[in-house]
Parts: C-alpha cells; structure tokens; sequence
C-alpha cells in the first residue's frame, strides 16, 4: 500500500505553483459554481472557445452515457466504431467544398501535428520526397507538444525549449492594429509567404499552417481581407499545402461552421478541435481534401499518425450531440447576433477606459488588448502583469476570461480572449459586459 504523507502543498501543482487558483465544483449553462458557492460567467469558453452548447447538457450527457454503456473504447488500428463513422460523415457533409476525408484525434496539438504529417506524406506519395518544410507565422500557436513547438510562433512557449525543438521557417503575423501595412489593405504580409518560400525552395517546402483568426497568442484577431485569399494563391502558384487551423475558430464560434467561410476561401487539410465537443469529451478533427486522400490511397501508404485515443467512440458520440445541438439550437447564427452584440458593447466601453486598446474578433471569437496609451498603443511591460490582473479582476466581477501576453511583438502586449458558450442570452452578454466594465475599473484603479 502507499504511503501517504501530509505535506504543506496540495499534491496538483499544474499549473499554479502555490496551488490558488479557484476550484470549480459545478457548472451549466454559462456559468460555472465555485467552492465557495459563487457564480462566474465562463467567458473564458475552457481554454479558449471549448465550450460551445455550454454545461450540462442533457442531451449529451445521455449520448456519452449511452455510448459509455454500450462500448467506451476500441484500438482503431484495428477496428472501426460505429459513432466515430457516422460522426466523420456527418462532419464531411458540413466542411467546405472538396474536404470529405476525416479522421478524429483528442487534441488540438494532436491533429494539427497530424496535419503536418499528412502533408508530407502527400509529398511522398506524389514523389516530391524533399518537400517537408513547413512555414507558419510568428504570433501563431498551433500546440504544446514539441514538434508542433517547432511551427508555433508563441515566443513564451516556445523559449524555454528552444534548443529542443525542430525549428521552422516562419513569417510574421497579419496584425492590422500594429501593422501599417495590414491596416492599409496591402497583402505585403501576405506576401512573405511567396519570398519565404522562394528563399527555402518550393522544392522543400511541404505545407503552411495558419489560424484564420489568432488565438490564443494574440487574442482573436482575424485574417485581413484579401489576405487569406492570396495565401491561397501563392501556395497553388509553389504546390504548398494550406493548411487551416481552426481548432479555436471552427464549428460554428465564428458565427459561420467554419472560419475560412469568412473569406470563401477553402483550405487542403483544416484541424479543428476545442468547440465539436463542447469540453464533455477530447475530440479534434482533421478534415483533408479528396486529392490528398486519394494520393495515399493511389500510393498505398497507410498515415502514420494517431494517439492511442484517436477515433474514440465516447469522444464521437459527444462530438456527435454537441454539432446536433448547435443544429437544432441554431447556435452559428446565434453566435453572429450575439457575437454583434458583445463587440459593439465592449466597443462602448473604449471611451471610458484608457486601457483598452482594441475590441477585434468574429462572432463569439472576440479579444480586448489591454495598453498603456491608447493613442500610442504602447504595451505594458511583461513585468507589469496587466492581461493577468485584469482576468483576476474579472473573476472577483463574476466573469472568466482568457488572459494572455506576448501578442504585440512576442513578448509584450497583453490581451484576453472572451468566448463565452454560444447559447450565451442577451441578458447575460449584458452581464458580462458589466462584469468587464467592472474589472477595468479595479485594474485602472492601481495604475499610476
Ligand atoms: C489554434 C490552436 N491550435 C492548436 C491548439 C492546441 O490544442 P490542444 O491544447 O488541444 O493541444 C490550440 C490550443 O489552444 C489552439 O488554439
């Protein structure tokens, strides 16, 4: 038997050291119950835009239930599962034009590494072995893992492990509130990606990844238009695969099912994850145009790529009910209207408080950056903390946001993303509103 010694720490230090942050004990609807029995609005939508019905769902609770009692899991290197098919069929029937091949994975950092790896076996099933580079952007965040460490551009995530990592080639982000260029209409952000992939070689180059509209780095900020569209055309002009990761901007938390719908423009492989299964099981789903299926098939290369959970069918069923769900509840119009909603009221803010900078987003995808001069835009210091307090500040105002750092230059900058559930009611973006209202008031309140 262990042993088990009291020791001044609680045993989970992941991932405050000090072990502080609240404990939610029960959740539904858009709100989350503390130990303490306090209420908070989950703008933070779990990590990012996780959830999407919002909690307790019945529905799905009884479709996971139902799945749990009937077969919880089965190797899928060796066998199919019923709700994993229907599920991948039903997603095929919803993607952009040509995207028909899926597979589902149990993360975000999963399927796009699994993405990756698709397109460079691509490449060797059409006998273009070299190609394997693959180009994202600085600001990007793809995963945690390493090789999705290597074509992420989250400078904070990425320091500590910098030796460890296979670096890639990246360019720099489409950032219209720091990018002249970006906020003037011209494409020359766009088009680094051509020079970049000149400078490597077409012959090396595999694939380039991008997020239609920046999480969690930058705190929603969506593509420019005409930007995506010229993405487009230089990888068909170099035969680059474009690869869309919409594990926070797909299904739907946009206000169309899929982010790139916003510019019709339509990617070879799209990763999506977070949202498909609204937090009540880990489900990612990569989605590949026919051609490229085809090729493997035409080659006879099995994929190499998977974790042991890939195609779960508990994961499928929940993956199954939450996109039932947004279908029945209209929930991808419901975020476009409330999603309007939420920007022009955190937009009315702006005059009153000094510090927020910038209101940006799609849909129920929004983020504030937080300044030091709203006129300047000059960031606080990474020292200053500022993204930190304010979702501080919001959970005493009864709201969860996602705060982040390093979105202005990959260093500083402080932003925080709010994405509450898309079945979030008039009445409660007005709350949330007030919340953050609240929240910037306590922060400025410390300021000099
Ligand atoms: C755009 C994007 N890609 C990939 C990931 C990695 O997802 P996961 O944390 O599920 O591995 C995230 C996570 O936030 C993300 O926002």
């Amino acid at each position: 038997m262990v042993e088990s010694v009291a020791r001044a720490h609680s045993a989970s230090f992941f991932p405050a050291l000090e072990g502080d942050l609240p404990t939610i004990v029960r959740a539904e609807g858009v709100y989350l119950y503390t130990a303490g029995g306090r209420a908070l609005i989950d703008a933070a939508g779990g990590v990012g835009a996780v959830t999407s019905v919002g909690h307790a769902v019945p529905e799905v609770i009884e479709a996971i239930t139902r799945q749990l009692q009937r077969v919880a899991f089965v190797p899928w290197t060796q066998f199919q599962s019923e709700p994993a098919q229907k599920l991948a069929q039903a997603i095929a029937e919803m993607t952009p034009r040509g995207l028909t091949g899926v597979a589902l994975f149990t993360s975000g950092s999963e399927v796009t590494e699994g993405a990756v790896k698709l397109a460079r076996q691509y490449w060797l099933a059409k006998n273009k072995p070299d190609k394997h580079l693959v180009i994202s952007r600085w600001q990007g965040f793809h995963g945690m893992t390493l090789g999705a460490t290597g074509f992420s551009g989250h400078t904070q995530r990425r320091r500590k492990y910098q030796p460890m990592i296979q670096d890639m080639p990246k360019i720099g982000p489409a950032y219209a509130y720091r990018c002249a260029d970006c906020a003037s209409g011209s494409l020359r952000c766009a088009d680094e990606l051509e020079r970049t992939i000149r400078w490597y070689g077409p012959e090396n180059v595999a694939c380039f990844i991008a997020e239609p509209v920046v999480g969690a780095t930058m705190g929603a900020v969506p593509a420019p238009p005409g930007y995506l569209a010229r993405i487009r055309e230089i990888c068909d002009a170099y035969d680059v695969l474009f690869i869309a990761d919409e594990v926070m901007c797909g299904f739907g938390r946009t206000g169309k099912w899929f982010a790139v719908e916003h510019w019709d423009v339509v990617p070879d492989i799209l990763a999506a994850a977070k949202g498909v299964s609204g937090g009540y099981a880990p489900l990612a789903v990569l989605t590949a145009h026919a051609r490229i299926v085809a090729a493997l098939r035409d080659a006879g290369t099995p994929w190499v790529a998977g974790h042991t959970y890939a195609q779960n069918p508990v994961s499928a069923a929940a993956g199954l009910a939450v996109l039932d769900y947004i279908q029945q509840h209209d929930l991808v119009r419901a975020a476009a209207e409330r999603g309007a909603q939420l920007r022009s009221s955190l937009e009315a803010l702006m005059p009153r408080h000094r510090i927020l900078g910038d209101v940006r987003g799609l849909g129920l995808l929004l983020g504030v950056e937080l300044v030091r001069d709203p006129v300047s835009r000059e960031p606080f210091t990474v020292e200053d903390a500022i993204a930190f307090r304010f979702g501080r500040a919001c959970i005493d105002e009864g709201v969860a946001v996602y705060p982040g750092q390093s979105g202005a230059d990959g260093l500083v900058g402080d932003h925080a993303l709010i994405t509450p559930p898309l079945v979030i009611t008039a009445a409660q973006v007005e709350a949330l509103v007030n919340g953050i209202d609240r929240a910037l008031t306590q922060v400025e309140s410390t300021l000099p």
